[in-house]
C-alpha cells in the first residue's frame, strides 16, 4: 500500500462520520523536507465542519489516531505530520520488487487493445533525418510504456514511398542515372539525381512535365516506371535497416503511402457521397471553416491525390483492420497542421473514432543551434552519427575498462544507447542540439551514465554473491536507503504518468534520478560492511538494478551487466 493510503486510512478511522476515505487521501501532502515525515495532513479545510482551529483540530487527532504503525506522529501548527515504519515499508517494497521483477509497475489499463503507432516514415531515397530518429525512438518507446501498462502497440512504418517526387526521380535517373551509382550508394545517389533535377529544372521548366508524366506511369501501373520504383524503394529499404538494425528497432507493419494507392478511390467516393468534396479553382477539396481549419486538398487538378488524401486511407484502413482504442502518429511538430485536418476531415465524415488519433509531436534537433534542412545539402547522416557514437564508447571503455570480456558488443550498447538516451531525456516538445561529446559520456545525464551505474550495482552484487529471497526479512531503517525506498514507491505512478503523456522523458528523467540516488547511496553507505542489515541493503541495490534495467528497456536500450 502506498504511504498515503496508509496515512489515509488511518485518518479515516478517526474521522469517518465526516469525511469519506477519498476526500481524507485528496488533503494528503508529501511535505518538502523530510524533517516534517513522509505524509502530511494539512487541517485548514475541516476547521469549517469541526469549527475548531486548524491546530486544535489536529493535536484532537492525534490523541485518537492509532500510532501503532506508524514510527510517530507529531503535530507542527496546523499540520499532523506522519512518520512511516521504516523497517516494516522498505520491507514490504523490497520484497514486491523482487517478487515481481521487471513486472513491477505493470497495469492493465489498456485491455491488451491495439494501438498502432504511426513512427519512423522516411522517405524513399532520402537519407533518414534526426528528425525520423526522433520518431523512431519516441515511438519505439512509446509502443514500451504503452505495452507495460497493458495495450497491443502495433509500430507502422508509414513510408513516404508514393507522390509526385517520384516522377521526378525515375525521370532523373533515366536522364543521368546508372545502376551502378545507385547499387554502390543508392540513398547518395539518388537523393544526387533528386538535387540536379531541380537544379535542371529552373534552367529547362519543361522538365517538370515530364516528371508529371513519369509520376502518371507510375499511378498507371506501366512496367518500367513501377519496375524503377520498386527498386529504389527497395534499396532505399536496405539502408534504412541498417540504421534500424543499429537501434535494435523493429517494425510490425512496413505498410506506406504507396500501399493506399488504390484505396483512395473509396475515399474520394466516400467524400461525394457524404456530399463533402467541393470545386476549387479546379480542385477538390474538403471545407473545415467549421474548425476553423483552411480546407484540405483531396484532389490536385489535374486528378493526382495527396499526402493527406493517403492519410486519410491509412486511417481508415487501421481502423478497420485493428479496431483501435488509439491511433498516434509519432510525427514532428512542423506537421501538427496537418494532422489537425485530417482530424477533422474524417470528423467531417462521420467517424468519431477520429477522436481516439493523437498527433505526437516533437521538437526538431539542431545542430550548433541551426535547423538541419535536406535541401540545403545540410543533412547529418545518422549512420555517421550512430558510428562516432560507438566509436567515442569504444574509446572511453578502452581507457576505463581495457580487460573487459566483450569490449565491441558493450562500445554499441553504450555508443547507440547514448544516442537515443539522448534523445529521449528531453521532453519530447523541446528543441535540442546534438553536439556528440555530450551526447557520450559517462558523467552527467546521459545513457551512459545510467548504464554504468546499473554495472557497477550489479558488480556489488556479484561479489557479495547475493540472491533475492523473498522470505527473507529486508527491513531498512537508515536516512540513505530510506529516500531510495521512497522513490522506488514512487515507480508506478511515474510509469503511469509516462503513459499518460506520452513522454519517454518521464523515464528517462526517473533512471536518471534513480541513478543518482543510489551513487550517493553508494558513497555514504558501506554496502558490504558485515552488520545485521547487510542482507537488507544487497536487496535494495538489487531491486535498485530492476529498475534501472526496466528503465533501459522502456527507452530501448540495453543494460550490460558489466562495462
Ligand atoms: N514521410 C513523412 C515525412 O518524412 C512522415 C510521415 C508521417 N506519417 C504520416 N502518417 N503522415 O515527413
Amino acid at each position: 500500500m502506498k504511504n498515503k493510503e496508509v496515512v489515509a486510512k488511518a485518518i479515516f478511522d478517526v474521522v469517518k462520520d465526516d469525511l469519506t476515505l477519498e476526500q481524507v487521501e485528496q488533503l494528503l501532502e508529501y511535505p518538502k523536507s523530510e524533517e516534517h515525515g513522509d505524509v502530511a495532513f494539512p487541517a485548514f479545510s475541516l476547521a469549517k465542519i469541526y469549527r475548531k482551529a486548524p491546530q486544535q483540530i489536529v493535536s484532537d487527532l492525534a490523541e485518537k489516531i492509532d500510532d501503532s504503525t506508524f514510527e510517530k506522529i507529531e503535530v507542527v501548527g496546523p499540520y499532523l505530520n506522519f512518520f512511516m515504519d521504516k523497517k516494516k515499508v522498505s520491507h514490504d517494497v523490497l520484497t514486491t520488487v523482487i517478487e515481481q521483477g521487471a513486472h513491477y509497475g505493470d497495469f492493465d489499463l489498456g485491455n491488451n487493445d491495439n494501438v498502432p503507432i504511426d513512427m519512423s516514415s522516411p522517405n524513399i531515397a532520402k537519407p533518414i533525418s534526426m528528425g525520423h530518429l526522433r520518431s523512431t525512438v519516441i515511438g519505439n518507446s512509446i509502443a514500451l510504456i504503452l505495452q507495460k501498462v497493458g495495450y497491443h502497440p502495433i509500430k507502422i512504418n508509414h513510408l513516404g514511398d508514393w507522390g509526385t517526387q517520384f516522377g521526378k526521380l525515375i525521370t532523373a535517373y533515366k536522364k543521368w542515372g546508372t545502376e551502378e551509382e545507385v547499387r554502390n550508394d543508392p540513398i547518395g545517389e539518388l537523393l544526387r539525381l533528386y538535387v540536379k533535377f531541380h537544379e535542371e529544372a529552373e534552367e529547362d521548366p519543361s522538365l517538370e512535365e515530364e516528371g508529371r508524366a513519369a509520376f502518371r506511369q507510375l499511378e498507371n501501373d506501366e512496367q518500367e516506371a513501377v519496375n524503377l520504383w520498386q527498386w529504389f524503394r527497395s534499396e532505399s529499404l536496405k539502408e534504412f535497416d541498417k540504421i534500424y538494425d543499429m537501434l535494435g528497432i523493429t517494425f510490425d507493419s512496413y505498410k506506406g503511402e504507396a500501399f493506399y494507392e488504390d484505396k483512395m478511390n473509396e475515399i474520394v467516393e466516400l467524400l461525394e457521397e457524404k456530399h463533402l468534396l467541393k470545386e476549387d479553382q479546379g480542385a477538390e477539396i474538403v471545407d473545415l471553416s467549421a474548425y476553423d481549419l483552411n480546407p484540405a486538398l483531396i484532389k490536385k487538378r489535374d486528378g493526382g491525390t495527396l499526402y493527406i488524401t493517403r492519410d486519410m486511407a491509412a486511417a481508415l484502413y487501421r481502423k478497420r483492420t485493428y479496431d483501435f482504442a488509439k491511433s498516434l502518429y509519432v510525427v514532428g511538430n512542423e506537421q501538427s497542421y496537418h494532422f489537425k485536418q485530417l482530424k477533422a476531415t474524417l470528423k467531417e465524415m462521420g467517424y468519431d473514432w477520429a477522436d481516439d488519433m493523437h498527433h505526437i509531436p516533437f521538437g526538431l534537433i539542431t545542430k550548433d543551434g541551426k535547423k538541419l534542412s535536406t535541401r540545403k545539402g545540410q543533412i547529418v547522416l545518422l549512420e555517421d552519427v550512430l558510428n562516432d557514437a560507438v566509436r567515442s564508447a569504444q574509446e572511453q571503455i578502452a581507457e576505463k575498462n581495457p580487460s573487459l570480456e566483450n569490449k565491441e558488443e558493450v562500445a554499441d550498447q553504450v555508443g547507440i544507447g547514448a544516442v537515443i538516451f539522448h534523445d529521449l531525456k528531453n521532453d519530447r516538445l523541446n528543441t535540442f542540439d546534438f553536439t556528440l561529446d555530450e551526447v557520450v559520456r559517462f558523467e552527467g545525464e546521459t545513457g551512459p551514465y545510467v548504464q554504468y551505474t546499473y554495472a557497477r550495482a550489479m558488480s556489488i552484487l556479484r561479489k557479495a554473491g547475493f540472491t533475492p529471497n523473498k522470505e527473507k526479512n529486508y527491513a531498512l531503517d537508515d536516512k540513505q536507503s530510506w529516500e531510495i525506498v521512497k522513490f522506488i514507491q514512487g515507480y508506478p505512478e511515474m510509469i503511469l504518468e509516462a503513459a499518460d503523456k506520452y513522454e519517454p522523458s518521464v523515464v528517462a528523467k526517473h533512471a536518471i534520478k534513480l541513478a543518482q540516488a543510489f551513487n550517493k547511496y553508494y558513497g555514504n553507505t558501506r554496502i558490504l560492511a558485515e552488520d545485521e542489515q547487510q542482507e537488507a541493503r544487497l536487496a535494495l541495490v538489487y531491486v535498485v538494478t530492476v529498475l534501472l534495467k526496466e528503465d533501459l528497456h522502456l527507452l530501448g536500450l540495453q543494460a550490460p551487466a558489466r562495462m
